[in-house]
């Protein structure tokens, strides 16, 4: 596997595959890689010939409060299990070739309506920064196919809805959440939880499928999100929010809807936010 971090290294390679015919795949990250971001590199390679990932923690994604500055960064090891895993091309640009009139000057992509809610209420600017970000990245790999993983599933709409309004000919596959033993979906913010808040984490997993246990079993939608806030509250968690939505939009489904929901967790845990999702559908 090659490593480059220079933009004009990185346009000369990909024209050479390009012009021997190969469908390029492509695996945005922040790096800090875990099995969850090695299984889309895997799902890549059954899309494409060639698979280039990114590493770039992306400071335009972060609130002035979060953790840019001590966000994980891990490229050695996230080099060498991204070459063990079969990608072909790393990218691993500096801030300045990424934004070269700076994070604040930058030009903006931004998805309206799918972006304000949920985390985008909570992490105001958040989805704009991840749009343009991955908007830059689309025009560096010049990809055919991309992988998003459906644990992020609100950034995967914001993708689709982006990909979709730009017309920018792009596949976008949706990867399954790779999870630890006790439920808890791989993230690279777990490194901030202690081994016992990671054990204890385990019940926003739990709460999830009690949430689609719930709908089935004819509950309101108000009760079903109720106790899902309590059950995370006695665990020690503080919840943003647990709620039932329309899984294509993210919207608040209608009295009577019940098919195609999602069940979507947001939780603070001592230094950490997490988040997970159920699909409710059996
Ligand atoms: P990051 O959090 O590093 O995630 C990179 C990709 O890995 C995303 O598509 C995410 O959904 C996926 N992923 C994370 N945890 C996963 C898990 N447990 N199972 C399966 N897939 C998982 O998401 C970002 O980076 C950034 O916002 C980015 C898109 C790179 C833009 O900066």
């Amino acid at each position: 596997m090659r490593t480059v971090s220079d933009i004009a290294q990185l346009r000369a390679q990909i024209a050479e595959w390009h012009r021997a015919g190969a469908r390029i795949g492509f695996v945005p990250t922040m790096g800090n890689l875990h099995p969850g971001h090695f299984s889309l590199v895997d799902i890549a390679r059954s899309h494409a010939d060639r698979i280039v990932a990114s590493v770039f923690v992306n400071p335009t994604q972060f609130g002035p409060r979060e953790d840019f500055a001590s966000y994980p960064r891990t490229l050695e090891s996230d080099c060498a299990g991204l070459a063990a895993n079969g990608c072909d091309l790393l990218f691993a640009p500096a801030v300045d070739a990424i934004y070269p009139f700076g994070p604040q000057a930058s030009v903006k992509v931004e998805v309206p309506g799918i972006s304000d809610i949920l985390d985008g209420a909570s992490r105001p600017g958040h989805f704009a920064g991840v749009a343009t970000v991955v908007t830059k990245l689309f025009n560096l790999v010049q990809p055919d196919t991309t992988v998003f993983g459906q644990k992020d599933y609100q950034q995967l709409l914001v993708i689709q809805r982006m990909v979709r309004d730009l017309r920018l000919p792009i596949e976008i596959v949706p990867a399954p959440t790779l999870r630890e033993t006790n439920g808890l979906a791989m993230s690279s913010r777990n490194q901030y939880l202690t081994p016992e808040e990671r054990e204890r984490a385990g019940i926003i997993y739990r709460t999830l499928q009690g949430m689609r246990d719930g709908l089935h079993a004819g509950q309101a939608r108000s009760e079903v999100e109720t106790r899902a806030r309590a059950a995370l509250e006695n665990a020690g968690l503080a919840p943003d929010y647990a709620v039932l939505r329309r899984a294509s939009d993210l919207h608040e489904p209608a009295a009577n809807e019940r098919d195609g929901l999602i069940a979507l967790i947001a939780a603070k845990l001592g230094r950490a936010r997490l988040i997970d999702n159920l699909f409710t559908d059996m």
